[in-house]
């Protein structure tokens, strides 16, 4: 049975960002600890730049680079260097400004077919964590955030990716982009030890009080719920304004 998600709420955006920092070091430090690395899969969009120029600034004492291990839960389907780029927003805003070795991360080949680049990056995924049939891969923070209409990673509400639950990674055609994204599917994002959601400013209030608080609603970012992990959604108090608790 899924452990109810963690709800912490702090009152700014710069609170949010030095909190998810906090925990980012603290499992990476507990998980090289116990096991000597740390898998970490990546959120794009805007909200996490945040949390990743901090851990290449006050935080890059603290990160274990050479013990991390770096992917990332989705991807545009673009080239590295476009500026829709996940992998692009990282690079600049992390990976450029700190020591991690390049063989550390694990970036989404998005230039290529996206079909192709999802297959790619499964049986990465399958080579790296030594997967059997049937395994899931076991990362130790799962980084997401939530779109406008419930989205997460990129698995949209009227979405093939919505439904899939054999793959580890798929090419999620999205209409109301016309484009392809490649993500990780929901096997993936519900076995991870650690599944964190940043949600930052007024104008998510609406859908982190409908995701949160309407078990009707069959929004993506509700499917997120490790089964043996830990769920937490890491809000600030703007996008908190609509919550009942
Ligand atoms: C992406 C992300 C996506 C993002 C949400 C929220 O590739 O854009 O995976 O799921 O987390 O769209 O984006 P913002 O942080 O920009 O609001």
């Amino acid at each position: 049975m899924p452990a109810p998600a963690e709800l912490r709420i702090v009152d700014t955006a710069a609170e949010l960002f030095r909190t998810a920092a906090h925990e980012f070091v603290t499992l990476a430090s507990q998980a090289v600890k116990n096991k000597g690395r740390f898998f970490v899969a990546l959120s794009g969009g805007s909200t996490p730049k945040n949390l990743y120029t901090l851990l290449a600034g006050e935080q890059a004492k603290a990160v274990p680079w050479d013990r991390s291990y770096f992917f990332f839960g989705d991807e545009r389907h673009v080239p590295p260097e476009h500026p829709d780029s996940n992998y692009r927003m990282v690079n600049e805003a992390m990976f450029s400004k700190v020591p991690v070795p390049p063989g550390n991360v694990f970036r989404i080949h998005a230039e290529s077919d996206a079909a192709v680049a999802a297959q790619e990056y499964e049986e990465t995924l399958r080579r790296f964590f030594d997967l059997q049939t049937n395994q899931l891969p076991r990362f130790d923070l799962i980084l997401l955030g939530v779109g406008p209409d419930g989205h997460t990673a990129s698995i949209f509400p009227v979405s093939s990716a919505m439904n899939e639950t054999k793959r580890l990674v798929v090419a999620n055609w999205v209409e109301k982009f016309k484009t392809y994204r490649i993500t990780f599917t929901f096997a993936v994002l519900n076995h991870s030890a650690c599944t964190m959601f940043l949600a930052s400013g007024a104008d998510k209030a609406g859908i982190v009080h409908e995701v949160l608080e309407n078990p009707n609603a069959n929004l993506p970012s509700q499917k997120v719920r490790p089964d043996d992990g830990q769920l937490v959604w890491l809000v600030d108090r703007p996008a908190a304004a609509l919550l009942s608790r």
